[in-house]
C-alpha cells in the first residue's frame, strides 16, 4: 500500500530542541561587524559584551538591581557556577522531572555530596509544587526540555522566602514569562529559544543571591572558571562583560544579531505568541489524531518550547523503534530534523515550538507527520 506524501514541505525542517533554529532572518553574512581578531578586552569587544547583557535585561525585563554575567560552558557552566559557588550554606530542595533536572541532583548529590531532599516526578508529570519549603535552597528547572513540562508560573514560590531559588532556564528564557522577584539564580544560553550559538552561558542574580556571595564561602575548592567573587566581593566586571576568559565575538555577534530580530517581533511578547502558536497548531493536531499525545499530562505543565509527543496507537508493536522509525522517515524527507525524543526520556518525539521556528513551517509539517505514522504502521502490518 502506497501513502500519498503532502504536496507542500516545510521551507524549514529545523524543529531541533538545541541548537535550535537561527532566527528566520538569519544570513551569516549579518554577523560581518563581528569583533574578529580583536580583543574582548578592546573598547570595541566589551561594548558588544555589554550590550549583550543589556539587551538581555531590556528584552526580558530583568530588573535594574539583578546582575547579568555572561559565564563559560553554556547553561550547563552557568547553573554549575552557582550551584558550586551558593549552595551549601543552609538545607537543599532538588526538583527534578526529566534528564536535566535529574543531572543537577547528580551534581548535588554525588559530586557536592550535600544532603538534599530530592522531589522527583516520572516524565510527563511534576513535583508537588506546594510541597515545598522555602526556607531552604531550591534548584528546579523551569521547562523541562526532555518531557516538555514546565512549571506552570512563579505563584508557588514563596515572596518572603529565606532560600535562594536557583533556576535552570534554558529553554524558557524569551518564551515564558519569567517573574524575576521569585528568582535569585536564573540560567540559560544562546543556543536555545533565541537560535544562538552554544558556548556561552547567561547567569542572572538577584541581590539576594549576590549577598549570599559575598557572605558565604563553600567548604569545597572552586576553579578560576566558577569563581565569581574576589576577597569576599562580587567580581562585578563578570557582569558588565569582563568576562572570566576568552569568549567567542562571533557567537556574541550572533546573540546581538538574534537580539535585535527578538525586538522586531515585539520582543519578548512577540517571542512568546509565536511560541504559543506553533504549539497550539501541534495540539490541536493532537485533538484531531487519536494515535498521538502530549507527554505533559496536566494542560498547565505543556511546554511551549519543547513539545514532546508519544504514540498512543494500540497497534503499535515496539514504542522505540517505532517512534525512532517515524522520525526518520521524517528526516529522510527533509521535513521534520532533530526530532526524536531525547535518549533517557520515553519513547516519542520532541518538537521544538520556540519562536525562531515559523507557525507555518509547523503546519506544513504535521501532515506529513500523520504521513508518517500511517507509513510506519502500514510497514509494521507488512513485516507481522
Ligand atoms: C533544561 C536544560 N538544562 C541544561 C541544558 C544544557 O545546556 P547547554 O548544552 O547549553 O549547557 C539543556 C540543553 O538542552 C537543557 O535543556
Amino acid at each position: 500500500m502506497t501513502i500519498e506524501r503532502p504536496a507542500a514541505r516545510p521551507a524549514n525542517p529545523r524543529f531541533s530542541s538545541g541548537p535550535c533554529a537561527k532566527p528566520p532572518t538569519f544570513e551569516l553574512n549579518k554577523l560581518a561587524g563581528a569583533a574578529l581578531g580583536r580583543s574582548h578586552r578592546a573598547a570595541v569587544g566589551k561594548d558588544k559584551l555589554k550590550a549583550a547583557i543589556e539587551g538581555t535585561r531590556e528584552l526580558l525585563g530583568i530588573p535594574a538591581d539583578y546582575r547579568i554575567g555572561i559565564v563559560p560552558a553554556s547553561d550547563t557552566g552557568a547553573v554549575e557556577m552557582a550551584l558550586w559557588s551558593l549552595l551549601g550554606e543552609r538545607k537543599v530542595e532538588m526538583l527534578a522531572w526529566e534528564s536535566f533536572g535529574a543531572g543537577w541532583v547528580t551534581d548535588v548529590v554525588k559530586q557536592l555530596k550535600i544532603d538534599a531532599e530530592v522531589k522527583t516526578a516520572d516524565y510527563g508529570q511534576i513535583v508537588d509544587l506546594a510541597s515545598i519549603d522555602f526556607n531552604n535552597d531550591v534548584v528546579f528547572t523551569w521547562n523541562g526540555t526532555t518531557s516538555g513540562v514546565r512549571v506552570p508560573n512563579g505563584d508557588w514560590i514563596a515572596d518572603d522566602r529565606a532560600g535562594l531559588t536557583i533556576c535552570d532556564a534554558t529553554s524558557a528564557a524569551f518564551a515564558m514569562d519569567l517573574p524575576w522577584d521569585k528568582l535569585d539564580v536564573t540560567t540559560f544560553s544562546w543556543q536555545k529559544v533565541l537560535g544562538g550559538e552554544a558556548a556561552h552561558g547567561m547567569l542572572i542574580l538577584s541581590p539576594r543571591a549576590v549577598e549570599r556571595l559575598e557572605s558565604y564561602t563553600p567548604a569545597w575548592p572552586l576553579p578560576k572558571i566558577f569563581r565569581l567573587t574576589k576577597g569576599g566581593k562580587l567580581i562585578e566586571g563578570i557582569f558588565t562583560g569582563a568576562t572570566i576568559n576568552t569568549p567567542s565575538m562571533l557567537a556574541v555577534e550572533d546573540y546581538l544579531f538574534a537580539l535585535n530580530w527578538a525586538r522586531s517581533v515585539g520582543g519578548l511578547q512577540g517571542l512568546i505568541a509565536r511560541a504559543d502558536a506553533n504549539t497550539q497548531a501541534i495540539l490541536e493536531f493532537c485533538d484531531q489524531n487519536d494515535w498521538i499525545d502530549n507527554l505533559a499530562e496536566d494542560p498547565a505543565t505543556r511546554s511551549n518550547t519543547s513539545v514532546c509527543l508519544k504514540f498512543t496507537d494500540s497497534r503499535i508493536r515496539d514504542g522505540a523503534s517505532f517512534a525512532k522509525a517515524v522520525a526518520t522517515r521524517l528526516e529522510a524527507e527533509n521535513v521534520a530534523l532533530d526530532i526524536g525524543a531525547y535518549r533517557d526520556a520515553p519513547a516519542g518525539l520532541r518538537i521544538w515550538c520556540g519562536g525562531t521556528v515559523e507557525t507555518s513551517d509547523i503546519q506544513a509539517m504535521l501532515p506529513w507527520l500523520k504521513w508518517a505514522f500511517e507509513a510506519e504502521i502500514a510497514a509494521q502490518a507488512e513485516a507481522a
